[in-house]
């Protein structure tokens, strides 16, 4: 009886952390441009932003010039675009704001202009 009860309250703790988990996987835990970028983006674009040909085309985010200007990124990765998958349901807008942020600012861009949160919300 006793070994039953510890059984059921491990069983019950065991469903409560799914439930949780499951509450959470619908947004990404990462913080930050580069933890984003390489938690999620670099699967596609690659580690260094190359980009990729194969069972698709990746294209290259490494020295794009059409990262220049912010919105259509920030579109991008809010919206999608074709076989891009959209974020803005997984991603604040402080998170976008920071991977669109790392993107125009490594890999050989050298963008400036600072996406903020607001710019995110804006576009959605
Ligand atoms: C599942 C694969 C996949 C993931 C993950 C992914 N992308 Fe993409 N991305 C693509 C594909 C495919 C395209 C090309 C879409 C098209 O034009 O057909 C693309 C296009 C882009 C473009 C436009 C590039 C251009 O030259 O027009 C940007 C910017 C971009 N992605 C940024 C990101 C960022 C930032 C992330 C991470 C938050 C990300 N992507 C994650 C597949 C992916």
């Amino acid at each position: 009886m006793k070994a039953n009860t510890i059984l059921l309250a491990a069983a019950l703790s065991l469903a409560a952390t799914g439930a949780m988990a499951q509450a959470n996987c619908n947004q990404f835990p990462q913080q930050g441009g580069e933890a984003l970028y390489n938690g999620i983006c670099q699967d596609c674009h690659m580690p260094d932003g190359r980009g990729a040909e194969g069972a698709g085309h990746y294209p290259a985010l490494a020295r794009n010039p059409k990262l220049a200007e912010p919105g259509y990124p920030i579109s991008v990765v809010t919206q999608g675009l074709k076989s891009m998958p959209a974020f803005g349901g997984a991603m604040s807008d402080q998170q976008i704001a920071d991977v669109v942020n790392y993107v125009r600012t490594h890999f050989g861009n050298a963008y400036k202009d600072t996406v903020k949160p607001e710019d995110v919300k804006n576009a959605r």
